[in-house]
């Protein structure tokens, strides 16, 4: 659900227009919708936090800073893979410890830092890492809590780039091995074995594979308990999908997770659950505002050329995604298939292919739907394009939360 909806002919994000709002700030430009982000995290909030989860925003999907302060203000902790993301969720006030830290590689520099700041755990994915964060925690005098990321080797039949859960994935470390990783850790100094963790991809439709996989990660904690090694949280993970497509169905909401879930993880007493959402909560809280350059045919092919380009939004052209594109304003024209092309200087800069579109015309701006999650957080200065600007709404208002970048910021660290 979201708050993206046509009020007459022209599509709003809340009480607002999209054109009005590509008007007075340009193109391209990310705009997001506060009532649709609280929604959300309201609904994860109520399917897990009840029974005292802990619900940690994956920053990845989005680290802009009011972004952050709004999650902030309504709870969340952090998901981080990274220093980088560590400072943000810090500064916009999330408490460390609601923070979680995955990744396979840590650097001693950000354990150090996440140590400091004292951290909910580290989601350690290997055994050497697992020394390093010892190590490091070793020489400030300090115990580091840690939770194994395992890898339950269950398909989480989605794309394989955003597939993780798979044991020919870099990702965690084989279940098997889960036990001899524990006990070693047990007896580390500067260890302290907190939990266990899993995530097995993105953008999953189902909730089978995440019980597929507790099943494995459940048994293994009583196993642990009974050899003296008791955990106290269990981290499932994010990856819950959201709908890009209206053709497809909807993925279950966190409701139906939670509900899938939490009595297979209650038979085993005493466990904090950690959910780590990002899509699910700023997916289809963004859109991505893109105006109509110039139209072309070349041979069979109607070409939309547009001034937003895989650099505003790499997902279509990395993983082939399907983003809907709805006009901002509604006309009576007919549809036609046509590609709709960004000013990137590669065959591969597309946000669809064959699409039937309302036909377009100069000037027009585009709504790329479905943008909130990896959009402007993947965007990069490919071409030398300076980066879009961020707008949020609330109700009949609109702020602008990220400045556009400059050509002077192009340049800025270079000597
Ligand atoms: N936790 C961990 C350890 C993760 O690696 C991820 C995402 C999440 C949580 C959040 O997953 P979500 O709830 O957002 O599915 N760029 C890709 C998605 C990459 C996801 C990477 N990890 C895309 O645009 O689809």
């Amino acid at each position: 659900m979201h708050y993206f909806s046509y009020k007459g002919n022209e599509l709003h994000a809340e009480g607002v227009s999209l054109e009005a709002l590509a008007r007075e700030y340009g193109t391209p430009l990310y705009v997001y919708s506060k009532g649709t982000i609280i929604r959300h995290i309201n609904a994860y909030k109520e399917a897990f936090c009840g029974s005292g989860g802990v619900l940690c925003f994956a920053l990845k999907a989005n680290p802009n800073g009011a972004i952050l302060k709004l999650l902030a203000q309504e709870g969340a902790g952090a998901d981080i893979v990274s220093g980088g993301e560590l400072f943000r969720a810090l500064k916009a006030g999330i408490s460390p410890a609601r923070i979680v830290y995955a990744g396979v590689g840590k650097t001693a520099d950000e354990i150090a830092y996440a140590l400091r700041k004292k951290i909910l755990m580290f989601n350690v994915e290997s055994g050497e890492e697992l020394e390093m964060i010892n190590e490091v925690a070793g020489g400030l005098r300090t115990k580091a809590p840690v939770a194994l990321r395992v890898n339950p080797d269950v398909d989480p039949r989605t794309h394989p780039y955003i597939s993780t859960g798979l044991k020919k994935y870099k990702f965690g470390m084989p279940i098997e091995d889960a036990l001899e990783f524990y006990r070693k850790a047990a007896k580390m100094e500067h260890i302290q074995v907190r939990g266990i963790h899993q995530h097995i991809g993105s953008q999953l439709t189902e909730v089978a594979p995440f019980r597929d996989s507790l099943k494995k990660v459940l048994p293994l904690i009583e196993r642990l308990r009974a050899s003296g090694i008791g955990l106290t949280h269990l981290d499932i993970g994010g990856g819950l999908g959201i709908r890009y497509n209206k053709e497809e169905k909807d993925p279950p909401v966190p409701e139906e997770l939670a509900g899938d879930l939490l009595p297979l993880i209650k038979r085993v007493p005493g466990l904090t659950v950690v959910v780590e959402p990002g899509r699910s909560i700023i997916g289809n809280a963004g859109v991505l505002l893109t105006k109509c350059l110039y139209r072309k045919k070349t041979g069979e092919k109607n070409f939309v050329i547009v001034d937003a380009g895989m650099n505003d939004l790499l997902r279509p052209s990395l993983y082939g995604s399907f983003h809907e594109i709805l006009p901002a304003r509604k006309n009576r024209r007919a549809c036609q298939a046509a590609d709709v092309v960004g000013p990137i200087c590669e065959s591969g800069d597309f946000l669809a292919k064959d699409r039937q579109l309302q036909a377009v015309r100069q000037g027009e701006i585009l709504c790329v739907m479905g943008a909130g999650a990896y959009g402007h957080s993947m965007s990069s200065n490919y071409n030398s394009r300076p980066r879009a600007a961020e707008v949020m709404v609330d109700g009949k208002k609109h702020r602008l939360i990220r400045k556009r970048e400059t050509y002077r910021d192009l340049v800025k660290g270079e000597l």
